[in-house]
């Protein structure tokens, strides 16, 4: 049983991705409404909630978690995986969804997607970051695609509007008009030349990618997390036979929060509805 936890119901976007890749896997997925988002809280609250998210995904009985929320993943997990991990959880790993990402942009060999004309995304040159705040200020993807290929420039926009619109149901006015702001801001700083790929660096931004698509210059390569997640666990899976319990079974789906609340927000992000229940614990 694979654990995919997020701050909320964002990280359902990550999820489908990993089921169509991965039909053969039994998902549990948690959500940490009662604490959402946690783009508006400090770096070591989301580290302190991260951590007891996962503590209850490994009380349910996962081995394996997928941190499917980039604010959580960008902020606390390498302190996790470096600091409690190995303690609290020996033999247990959690994989985030930033280092795939940043995998993908960089053209490290592995699970590295080829951009339609089939060139390597390694090619890119500078990389453009749409993500919360804490995600940005933390300075993970700068500092991880720095470590791999260091002569890749990072151009960063935070979007603190967009992650309320999305989940309020903002009208597609509001959603283009916060989409087309950030990215103008980004484009500002790079004084109008495009980037050559574009991350969209939080769970919720697949829901207004064609948003960003139109906005960015033409020829800007966005990348999907779902899809680039999905391919990487298949790689992390087949490098982790251990790990890679198949016997499928229908997902479970835990909240902390109102969890008839939390199932008709979440059918947006899902495609469909989903039975929420309270996490234990
Ligand atoms: N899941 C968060 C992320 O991917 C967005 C929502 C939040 O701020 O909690 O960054």
């Amino acid at each position: 049983m694979i654990g995919v936890f997020d701050s909320g119901v964002g990280g359902l976007t990550i999820l489908r991705g990993l089921v169509r890749e991965l039909p053969g896997r039994s998902f549990v997925y948690l959500g940490d409404n009662a604490h959402a988002p946690y783009g508006d809280r400090s770096p070591e609250e989301i580290y302190r909630l991260t951590l007891a998210a996962l503590e209850r995904l490994f009380g349910l009985g996962c081995r394996l978690i997928v941190v499917a929320c980039n604010t959580a993943s960008a902020v606390g997990l390498r302190r996790l995986q470096q600091d409690w991990l190995p303690r609290a959880h020996p033999g247990c790993r959690v994989i985030g969804v930033l280092v795939p990402m940043v995998e993908a942009v960089t053209g490290v060999p592995w699970s590295v997607p080829l951009a339609p004309a089939g060139r390597p995304l390694g090619a890119a040159r500078t990389v453009a970051v749409f993500a919360t705040r804490p995600t940005v200020e933390s300075g993970a993807f700068v500092r991880e695609i720095g470590k791999r290929a260091p002569e890749i420039s990072v151009v960063q926009q935070a979007c603190p509007r967009l992650v309320p619109l999305i989940e309020h149901g903002g009208s597609a006015a509001a959603l283009r008009e916060a989409v087309e702001h950030d990215v103008d801001a980004l484009l500002a700083r790079t004084h109008g030349a495009a980037p050559d790929a574009a991350i969209l660096g939080c769970t919720h931004y697949p829901l207004v990618q064609p948003l960003f698509a139109a906005a960015l210059p033409a020829g800007v390569r966005l990348l999907s997390q779902p899809a680039v997640t999905a391919a990487s666990l298949r790689a992390y899976l087949a490098r982790h036979p251990d790990l890679d319990a198949a016997h499928p079974a229908p997902a479970r789906f835990y909240t902390t929060g109102p969890a008839d609340a939390v199932a008709g927000l979440a059918a947006r992000f899902y495609g469909q509805r989903l039975a929420f229940q309270r996490a234990p614990g």
